[in-house]
């Protein structure tokens, strides 16, 4: 038996980090798209790890139980990497608020419950949730707290109260956060640890088609008018992920780190401030 990774997600970011911290494990690869999990599959093996595939849905509990049963084959869940996801031009506000949303609450859920004692976690959110004004205390821990099958009915989620798909992607980012926060509780009683990542713009597939999407210009313009002058790199994430996920981050846990090249701190005190 060995220590086990699951990674949700087969993208750049997700396989980023799984080359990074999952030599030695076994890897255990789900994505909505089976093609894009055997084609990081191959490409892992070819380099010496230890990569199986699977077709798994984020959006749906079912297919979580049954990625993490499949993980279990192998032996106990040491790390978790969550890098799956839908972006505002990918997808209706709907499959985002399931997959984005949703998903990532019951995956940390659940593999909260089964995570070896001293497993570690990340999630993927977005810096996007760090523009959208801050809710109110109570939204905050609702959106923490909530039990997951019961926060897709929350009013804040409602289609009325939901003006776009980037609304409903700031809104299912800023919940990965405080998730897992909330997780971080939880996991901290097994001895685990639960971390989030922010990412500004980051070069892959998801990322070009926002380039080539409505918002393509906006894009642009906000890596041109960053302090880093740049887009950023998968790998330049897995350097975060690997101080949360080694023992060098023993003490974080419940965080959400920011690597954006300064794009948010642009967006309040710089040239990317919206005018009024
Ligand atoms: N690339 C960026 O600029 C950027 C910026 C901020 C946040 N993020 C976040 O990073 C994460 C990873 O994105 P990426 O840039 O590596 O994109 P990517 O397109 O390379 O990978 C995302 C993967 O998720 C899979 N996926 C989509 N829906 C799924 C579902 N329901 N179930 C399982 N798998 C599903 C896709 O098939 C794809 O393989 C996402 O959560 C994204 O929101 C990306």
């Amino acid at each position: 038996m060995k220590d086990v990774m699951i990674l949700t997600g087969a993208g750049q970011i997700g396989m980023a980090i799984a080359r990074r911290m999952g030599y030695g494990m076994k890897i255990v690869v789900g994505d909505k798209k089976l093609e894009n999990a055997q084609a990081i599959a191959k490409i892992m093996n070819d380099a010496g790890f230890d990569v199986v595939s699977m077709e798994m849905d984020l959006s749906s509990r079912a297919s979580i139980m049954s990625l993490i049963a499949e993980a279990q084959k192998y032996g106990e869940i040491s790390m978790l990497v969550n890098a799956a996801g839908v972006s505002p031009s990918q997808a209706p506000i709907e499959a985002i608020l399931k997959v984005d949303l949703y998903g990532t609450a019951v995956l940390l859920e659940e593999v909260g419950k089964v995570i070896k004692k001293g497993g570690v976690g990340v999630t993927i959110s977005s810096q996007s949730g760090w523009r959208m004004p801050a809710l109110t205390a109570e939204e905050d821990e609702l959106l923490a707290t909530t039990s997951a099958e019961e926060l897709l009915r929350l009013p804040m989620l409602q289609p009325e109260n939901i003006r776009d798909t980037l609304h409903a992607y700031q809104m299912a980012k800023r919940c990965n956060e405080k998730r897992v926060m909330a997780e971080a509780v939880k996991w901290g009683k097994r001895g685990a640890r639960i971390n989030d990542i922010a990412p500004g713009i980051i070069v892959t597939p998801l990322a070009i088609d926002e380039f080539n999407g409505p918002r393509g210009d906006f894009y642009k313009n906000m890596f041109a008018n960053c302090p880093a002058g740049c887009p950023g790199t998968a790998d330049e994430v897995a350097n975060v992920a690997e101080l949360l996920m080694s023992g060098k981050g023993a003490f974080i846990t419940g965080s959400t780190v920011l690597i954006d090249g300064g794009a948010t701190a642009s967006y309040f005190y710089g040239p990317l401030k919206p005018q009024k």
